[in-house]
């Protein structure tokens, strides 16, 4: 086993901030369905506690912002007195070991179906047009979408509001700031994508109007809780769920312009290699125009490992790196890079099920496999 300490850009320290980072290895945001009837667990208390170091920054799972938002089962909720006290000692426990903690707020929209809405309403969304049924990331599971309702033009400031009402929720329970999850097909990229937005209102049409929905959540988060603590993640060019867009380019880069006049901590890019949320591919299509227009903060995700995390904090590509599957498998990520340490590999098969321990907390420690091989 490597176990030769070595300067890596990757472990340099940065400021997001006033957040004094003592690494770049970002733990990414994690879907675990493990928060039984949306209200998180105990056991994930020792989940994130293993993710975190000091000046290390965890950005949480997917939690939703109302009862319309979930679209999964066993996901988080932040909307609730009693998901808020839930919360508390999760992130007590990542600041008892001095790591960073940002809650990632979502809403689905039409990635749902009738058995996730209240009282069986039609899930919301930018759009009426459905979403095909689609085989889940295990790979054996096939999710059933519920032909959507399209949001009319007045109810849309009532769901700017519950992200703001989250956002205060989220610092309520203690973290130190939100991620509006603004990638991957869910609601916030439904309005952005314009393979799925077909609005003739003020929030369809141009990319202008497209983006409306995204940026008057950022200005209410901004307003609610301060720049200081607001990012947003981005996939403009990721179809996941149906989201393509025709000119992606044009809208990561009117999103990191219009994200500058707010001010806001980051802005957390998804790279175009992956179009999906598993796969990796070949792509001409690069971040650098984004990173370059964005004045604050630039995180990416999407594939990296050990080198071309290292390559893109060198290269000043990036300021921060986010792992999601080898920071799953591996709970002491960063200090398997700083040594050059093997990785334990991830089990796809236990990402999304209900066991408290089971590919969750049971991942070893560097120390735990030491011991065994000795
Ligand atoms: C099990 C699992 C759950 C995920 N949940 C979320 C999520 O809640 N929010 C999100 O923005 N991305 C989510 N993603 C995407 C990851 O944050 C990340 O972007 C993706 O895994 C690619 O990065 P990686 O190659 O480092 O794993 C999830 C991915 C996986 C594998």
């Amino acid at each position: 086993m490597g176990t030769e300490k070595s300067e890596i850009s990757l472990m340099t320290p940065y400021n997001l901030g006033k957040f004094n980072l003592s690494h770049r290895v970002v733990l990414a945001p994690l879907t675990r369905q493990r928060s039984y009837h949306n209200v998180p667990q105990p056991h994930a208390i020792l989940y994130y506690s293993q993710r975190t170091t000091k000046g290390g920054l965890l950005i949480s799972e997917a939690t939703g912002v109302s009862d319309t938002a979930q679209g999964y089962p066993d996901t988080p909720g932040i909307w609730t007195k009693e998901q808020v006290e839930a919360w508390k000692p999760i992130v007590e426990a990542v600041h008892a070991k001095g790591g960073v903690f940002f809650c990632q707020i979502w809403h689905v929209g039409r990635v749902s179906n009738f058995g996730f809405q209240p009282n069986g309403q039609a899930p919301v969304s930018s759009t009426d047009k459905g979403l095909k049924s689609q085989i889940r990331a295990n790979g054996v599971d096939v999710a059933e979408f519920s032909p959507p309702r399209r949001l009319r033009t007045d109810e849309i400031p009532e769901i700017v509001n519950d992200f703001r009402v989250a956002a205060r929720n989220a610092m309520e329970a203690g973290f130190d700031g939100v991620e509006i999850h603004g990638a991957h097909g869910y609601l916030v990229d439904q309005f952005m994508k314009d393979q799925v937005n077909d609005r003739t209102d003020q929030y369809g049409g141009s990319l202008e109007n497209r983006c409306r929905f995204p940026l008057e959540i950022v200005e209410a988060l901004v307003d609610e809780i301060g720049a200081d603590k607001v990012g947003i993640r981005l996939s403009p060019f990721a179809s996941y769920m149906d989201s393509g867009d025709s000119n992606p380019e044009a809208l990561g880069l009117y999103m990191a312009e219009s994200l500058n006049k707010y001010g806001i901590l980051y802005c957390h890019m998804v790279e175009p290699r992956m179009k999906t949320v598993g796969e990796k591919c070949q792509t001409h299509q690069s971040l650098l125009p984004i990173r370059k227009a964005f004045k604050g903060t630039f995180m990416v995700a999407g594939g990296y490992d050990r080198e071309d995390g290292n390559k893109a904090i060198a290269n000043n590509n990036a300021d921060l790196v986010v792992y999601g599957r080898l920071f799953l498998a591996n709970p002491d990520l960063p200090r398997r890079f700083e040594l050059n340490a093997p990785l334990n590999k991830y089990n796809r098969e236990t990402f999304y099920i209900s066991d408290p321990v089971l590919g969750y907390t049971d991942y070893p420690f560097l120390e735990s496999i030491a011991q065994i091989s000795n």
